[in-house]
């Protein structure tokens, strides 16, 4: 019979994968772990959505003119007719939650983060999938610049907590729908000199959304931007004070950052601040996280008018990263005990004492195997347990076991009774 393979662009995450470490379970659930217990600190509570959504929700929350949506959406009619989308991103999602559940009268100001896959159909390659996995963080309710430079500050941290190193952090304003007008027209102006030397997908984009072209990653366009205006120069009053307060505050925290006048990511829905952070370990996918500011969202989607921002952040990337600088890592979990039991009657009494051991916490498996003591070791050793306990007929009767440290060989007799305290809180040391 033929395998099935995995589709393209997606991955198994095993317990352990020696060939690629990062798709080892054992470093998301650590992974995980330290954000969950970061983003507490900063006082964010989780929000779960459905991974799929209108397909509407996303061409009008993301754009229907940014690649995501034009061109790497997954997009299916389910059987009662509706065009429904796998989630490409989560900001969207949250924010039909938000306006759907009226979130507004609960309470003025939310905090939430969402941790979960996103799907997209790129072209696969070192550091992009089809199905991703990101941490997201929204705010919604609060206007002032100091919130954009705390995440910032705060997704340079979750990094910083995690051992990263060699980052860059940019930063651009995209303005307000003022500013923008504004430079579209300037970017149009100068874009119409150069028309013929764009890429025919910018050729499109020049009447439907200009700024797109600045995502391009073709060398034709990126040639003829190198001499077009930039946003900086048009922003308004207001967003120009804001961006220099968002700046101002980024240096008091001793964030180091650097402005980018070409950043516009690769969403609609961006107004004023946005950033990108990027790993010097990583190949051409080299943006680790990145964010921006939000006003007109919720409006946009049905909502009231208030003012939102957040950041994601790509968990393989993240992983990808930390393997890079080894001495981060954390040690695969092994099993504590591996209770071995001879006979019946010490079958019955090995049962029950890996109950009462996991009750304790501690991780113990027990023997299945019904084979001779010699295989039924290798296997203690197969599991990568730290002890073996061994209960035999004649133990059994005195009342006691023999515990062996796998690794040193070392072996001591101890009372049944007494094998679950010494195990309660983990390691042990013969
Ligand atoms: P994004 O920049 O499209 O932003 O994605 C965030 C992060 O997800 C990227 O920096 C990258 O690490 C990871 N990522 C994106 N696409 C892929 C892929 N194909 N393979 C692997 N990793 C990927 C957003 O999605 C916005 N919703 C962020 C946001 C939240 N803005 C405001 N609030």
């Amino acid at each position: 019979m033929m395998n099935i393979p995995i589709p393209t662009g997606t991955f198994d995450i095993l317990p352990e994968d020696p060939k690629e470490l990062w798709r080892s379970s054992y470093l998301w659930e650590y992974l995980e772990k330290e954000i969950r217990a970061f983003v507490q600190c900063y006082g964010f509570e989780e929000i779960r959505t459905p991974i799929f959504e209108r397909t509407e929700l996303f061409a009008r929350g993301v754009g229907d003119t940014t690649d995501i949506v034009s061109k790497e959406m997954y997009t299916f009619e389910d059987r009662g007719g509706r065009s429904l989308s796998l989630r490409p991103e989560g900001t969207a999602s949250v924010i039909r939650a938000f306006v759907e559940k009226r979130l507004d009268l609960v309470q003025s100001l939310h905090r939430l983060f969402y941790i979960g896959p996103m799907f997209r159909y790129e072209r696969p390659q070192a550091g992009r999938f089809r199905q991703h996995h990101q941490l997201g963080i929204e705010v919604i309710g609060i206007a002032r610049p100091e919130l954009d430079a705390e995440l910032i500050e705060m997704n340079y941290a979750l990094y910083e907590r995690l051992g990263i190193e060699n980052l860059t952090v940019y930063v651009n304003s995209l303005g307000d729908g003022e500013s923008r007008v504004r430079f579209r027209e300037a970017l149009k102006d100068y874009l119409r000199g150069h028309f013929e030397a764009l890429s025919e997908d910018s050729k499109l984009r020049f009447e439907k959304n200009p700024l797109r072209i600045f995502d391009s990653k073709d060398e034709r366009d990126k040639e003829v931007l190198r001499g077009a205006p930039t946003i900086l120069q048009y922003l308004s009053a207001d967003c120009e004070a804001h961006f220099l307060a968002v700046r101002r505050m980024l240096d008091h925290l001793k964030v180091p950052y650097a402005v980018n006048a070409c950043l516009v990511r690769g969403l609609d829905y961006y107004t004023k601040t946005v950033f990108e952070i990027t790993s010097g370990e990583l190949g051409a996918q080299n943006t680790v996280g990145g964010g921006g500011r939000y006003d007109g969202l919720i409006k946009e989607l049905g909502g009231p008018d208030l003012p939102a921002i957040g950041f994601a952040t790509g968990l393989e990337r993240i992983i990808q990263t930390m393997l890079k600088q080894k001495e981060i890592v954390p040690e695969r979990r092994r099993p504590h005990v591996y209770v071995i039991a001879l006979g019946d009657s010490a079958s019955l009494m090995a049962s029950s004492l890996v109950k009462e051991l996991r009750m304790q916490g501690v991780i113990a498996l027990q023997d299945m195997n019904g084979k001779k003591v010699k295989q039924a070791m290798q296997l203690a050793s197969t599991s990568r347990a730290q002890y073996a306990i061994v209960i035999g007929e004649n133990e059994l009767q005195k009342g006691m076991c023999e515990i062996k440290e796998l690794d040193s060989g070392t072996v001591i007799e101890k009372a049944l009774s007494e094998v679950v305290s010494f195990f309660m809180g983990g390691k042990k040391c013969i």
